[in-house]
């Protein structure tokens, strides 16, 4: 009996082992789980309606956006180029979900920063991002 009990759970060990290193090889590299987050959170979003929120909710009171008209401030960091930045808010990894969290709630993400919530809805900060993201 021992001599069966043995064999097979060595067996079921490297069966494990494989499966592990197998999981370990298919999981997508970084890059590629990026643009698959962005399709997910940014599927239906419209960049045109994010260049007319970014007006109506203030954020132009404290960020210059070329291109979009508003009082030159430089209370926050201009917002072009965003897709570049390696780091929203110095704290958290740039992603299309990451930006749309920091924008739906930056104290949540960081309890020091000067950015305040604005009160987007999901929809809305979605909106924004799409046009960030695609500004140069
Ligand atoms: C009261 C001023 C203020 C308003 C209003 C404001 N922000 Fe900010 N924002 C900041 C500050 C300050 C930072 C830098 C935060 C930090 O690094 O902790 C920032 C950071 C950001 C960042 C991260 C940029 C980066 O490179 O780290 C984005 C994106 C952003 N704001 C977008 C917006 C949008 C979109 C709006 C309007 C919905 C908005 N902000 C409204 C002050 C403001």
């Amino acid at each position: 009996m021992h001599g069966f009990a043995r064999p097979s759970a060595a067996l079921f060990g490297a069966a494990a082992v494989t499966l592990l290193c197998t999981c370990g090889e298919e999981r997508p590299p970084l890059a590629s789980a990026g643009r698959d987050e962005r399709s997910a959170e940014l599927a239906d979003a419209d960049a045109a309606r994010g260049r007319r929120l970014v007006s109506a909710h203030g954020c132009i009171a404290c960020h210059t956006m070329p291109g979009v008209r508003g009082p030159a401030s430089n209370v926050g960091p201009p917002l072009d180029g965003l897709a570049r930045r390696a780091y929203l808010g110095g704290t958290l990894p740039n992603s299309p979900a990451n930006l749309v969290r920091w924008l739906l709630d930056p104290p949540a993400v960081n309890p020091r920063t000067a950015m305040p919530n604005t009160g987007l809805a999901p929809a809305e900060a979605a909106d924004i991002a799409a046009f960030l993201l695609a500004r140069p």
